[in-house]
């Protein structure tokens, strides 16, 4: 069987490990599947999009800065997609309909429970950043029925407006919204899904955030320390994790909504690591 084509759009997209990831998965599950990586120009994203699928490919993954173009663009979309207001997964429906999903929350979810045993049920999380990294995985988050989720934000009125936007999910969990010196009691969980790292900042946070077991993840990946898990370690964590679960996760999430085939990921996630 001739190879079917997947690919990755962004802008820069050539750091993208997704191509590796999904090649991987392409071996390991024996799926005719081809993985690229196109750079779409900033302001041809949808041209992009239409080209490529007309073109015959399969489906596509979407990263920076095209998420909420994705989610825009689609004319229908899973429930997870809908309330994440972004889209990282593409496809199209039997009737030729661009379908958005959103395989990120679940990648985090999937990351913490099934590769790092955290108990999610009943827990106490703090989550810090109210962007749209943050946005995407509320949902899957609130859905694993924590005790309490804590936004924490340096602009408190995203914070308030993303609590306000996910209050019909939150069930018995007790949903709040904060600057980030609020916080000063500990949590189980600890979730930094602020772009602070990037410039070699840090959430302003008290340390009695963390205690003795608390599971501190910091949503960005990084073959060093990242900022932020060096500052919990510093702080008393020993439980400390970076993204690269979540991403080699939700690829896997997104290869299974394609292919109907969901990849082993422990083994990509350790020879990304020893890549
Ligand atoms: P992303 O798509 O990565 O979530 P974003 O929507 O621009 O990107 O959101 C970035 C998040 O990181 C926001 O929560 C932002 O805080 P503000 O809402 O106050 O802007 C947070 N952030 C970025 N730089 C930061 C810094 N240096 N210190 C603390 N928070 C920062």
């Amino acid at each position: 069987m001739s190879n079917e084509l997947y690919a990755v759009v962004g802008h820069p997209v050539s750091h993208s490990k997704s191509p590796r990831i999904h090649s991987l998965f392409a071996s390991q599950t024996g799926e005719p599947v081809e993985y690229i990586a196109i750079q779409a120009p900033l302001d041809g994203f949808a041209e992009t999009v239409r080209h490529f699928f007309e073109g015959g490919g399969k489906g596509l993954n979407v990263t920076v800065p095209f998420k909420e173009q994705a989610w825009a663009l689609a004319q229908s979309r899973t429930a997870r997609a809908e309330k994440a207001g972004a889209a990282n997964t593409l496809y199209q429906n039997s009737q030729g309909q661009l379908v958005a999903d959103n395989t990120d929350g679940q990648g985090l979810v999937q990351d913490l429970i099934t590769n790092h045993s955290v108990q999610l049920k009943g827990a106490r999380i703090l989550v810090l950043g109210a962007g749209g990294a943050v946005r995407g995985v509320l949902g899957p988050l609130l859905a694993q029925q924590p005790a309490s989720l804590t936004i924490a934000n340096r602009t408190v009125a995203k914070a308030e407006a993303l609590a306000t936007l996910f209050a019909d999910e939150a069930g018995a969990t007790t949903l709040g919204a904060c600057g980030f010196e609020a916080p000063d009691q500990p949590f189980d969980v600890i979730i930094n899904g602020t772009s602070a790292s990037l410039q070699g900042d840090l959430p302003p946070l008290c340390a009695n955030v963390i205690a003795a077991g608390t599971v501190v993840y910091d949503m960005m990946y990084s073959l060093q320390t990242t900022t932020f898990n060096q500052w919990a370690l510093d702080n008393g964590a020993t439980r400390v994790f970076d993204g690269v679960g979540m991403l080699v996760e939700q690829a896997a999430e997104s290869f299974r909504v394609w292919r109907g085939v969901r990849p082993e990921t422990v083994p990509v996630i350790e020879t990304l690591r020893s890549d």
